[in-house]
């Protein structure tokens, strides 16, 4: 596995594969977990190149203490990858991507100012200056990125299409844990007994899904939901809400294109999860 902390060593290396090899890219913050490595094992059996990026972004933390605390595993990160038969890791430090004051920030209409975008102001500005970033040194022909930031997603699928980044993207199925927490690096920051009450927010998506399902109103789901979160003492809900999971929009009729999205604190930790009407659990 060849491991590049600097752009120019990297570009020369992959000047030798553009246009002859397809390239995967899965962009990390590192804290790498199994649904970190679906991703590397998508990109494998799809390219002849597979690269994994670890960059703890600061651009994309509304929040000091979030970016201070935010887990960071390299050594750990490096020998999963090498096992998993990663290509290529790109672990650039902060100089290196961010070499002076950016002053490039980014507006997605509605999709940035709803959900996490209302709650984490500038985050996916943050998110798109990277991604474009790493989409113009890299050049993948395919990116992978997890269902679990639904919302990101639906970002940089807008970023691809505005700026015309010749590449494709993939959007892959969360990782769940035995007991239905959805794997985030993030959840290594929970103490044990918070780990334990974290399972609320996919509990609180499966029940609301089943609701629906029967019928029940979307304004008494709600309500169900925000209670069975309050009742957890430590969980602090930001929202849930039903969008169109095409365009992101609030919706306040359940098709199957819906997608219920959940996002609060346990803690200090913040988690998401969403899950889609039509997914099969
Ligand atoms: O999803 C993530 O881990 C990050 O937001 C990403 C896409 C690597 C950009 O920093």
């Amino acid at each position: 596995m060849e491991i590049f902390k600097e752009i120019k060593p990297l570009k020369a290396f992959l000047s030798q594969k553009w246009g002859l090899v397809s390239i995967g890219l899965v962009p990390t913050m590192g804290a790498l977990h199994a649904g970190h490595l679906s991703l590397i094992g998508a990109s494998k059996l799809e390219n002849q190149l597979t690269i994994c990026s670890i960059f703890v972004n600061p651009a994309q933390f509304n929040n000091p203490k979030d970016l201070e605390k935010y887990p960071r595993t390299l050594d750990l990160d490096l020998s999963l990858l090498e096992s998993a038969g990663c290509d290529v890791v790109f672990a650039p430090a902060v100089p290196e991507i961010y070499d002076h004051d950016s002053t490039i920030s980014f507006d997605f209409g509605h999709l940035d100012k709803i959900l996490e975008g209302k709650f984490r102001p500038g985050h996916f500005s943050g998110v798109a200056l990277v991604v474009s970033k790493f989409f113009n040194i890299i050049r993948p022909s395919t990116a992978y990125f997890g269902q679990k930031d639904f919302q990101q997603f639906k970002i940089i699928e807008k970023l691809v299409n505005e700026l015309k980044f010749d590449l494709h993207l993939k959007r892959m199925s969360i990782f769940r844990e035995a007991d239905g927490l959805a794997m985030s690096s993030r959840n290594m920051r929970l103490n044990g007994l918070e780990r334990k009450k974290a399972t609320v927010f996919y509990e609180s998506l499966a029940a609301a899904k089943k609701l629906l399902t029967q019928g029940e109103s979307i304004s008494k789901v709600k309500e169900f939901v925000a209670q069975k979160c309050e009742s957890v003492e430590g969980i602090k809900l930001d929202y849930f809400e039903l969008a169109s999971a095409e365009n992101l929009k609030i919706t306040e009729t359940v098709t199957t294109e819906t997608v219920l999205l959940i996002a609060g604190f346990i803690g200090e930790v913040r988690l998401i999860d969403n899950l889609l009407m039509n997914e099969n659990e």
